[in-house]
């Protein structure tokens, strides 16, 4: 899996007045109609108390520029306080969530989880999501974070894919 190159995304919520962010390459798209959403945590992180059903969270599909900020909510063991100190992000109207200025963004409420082995498949209802300032993307593969810059993305459309 590995080899597998993965699309880079910050998960965050709110656990009380903290913001808690994980780094995930699991979200993934599961429906347009309605818009839906799957992501896969450990059930023992700090993020898997808190997408709960019901309970609401936001992701943020990171840009190009972002690798530092991506090292650095990937660092084990870092505080609970703080973790998004130095990072420009806003609070999300449906979610209370942080969003970080990416590329885009998706607020979201858990529909429904599932235990599978020591993970959390987590389904979220999208309840608003937009883009922001950044046009490229960071793909993760062979434990590297590699930059796609927007020109890149424009290589090779497939017929019927989604535009922006
Ligand atoms: C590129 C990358 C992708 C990751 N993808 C996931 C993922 O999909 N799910 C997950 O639970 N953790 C993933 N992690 C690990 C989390 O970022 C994080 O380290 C873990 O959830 C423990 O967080 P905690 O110490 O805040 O509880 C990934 C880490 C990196 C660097």
């Amino acid at each position: 899996m590995a080899r597998l190159p993965g699309g880079v995304a910050v998960v965050t919520a709110r656990a009380g007045s903290r913001d808690i962010a994980a780094v995930v390459t699991s979200l993934v798209s599961v429906s347009l109609e309605p818009p839906t959403v799957l992501v896969v945590v450990h059930a023992d992180g700090r993020l898997g108390d808190l997408l709960v059903p019901g309970g609401r969270w936001a992701a943020t599909v990171v840009g190009e520029h972002q690798a530092a900020q991506v090292a650095w909510i990937a660092e084990p063991g870092r505080p609970d306080v703080g973790q998004l100190q130095g990072i420009p992000h806003r609070r999300g109207e449906h979610s209370g969530a942080a969003l970080l200025d990416g590329a885009a963004w998706l607020e979201l409420r858990t529909t429904q989880t599932m235990e599978v082995a020591d993970h959390r498949v987590v389904v979220g209802e999208v309840l608003a999501a937009g883009l922001g300032s950044e046009t490229g993307a960071l793909v993760h593969r062979l434990g590297r974070v590699r930059a796609v810059g927007s020109s890149q993305l424009g290589d090779n459309r497939l017929p019927g894919s989604a535009q922006p």
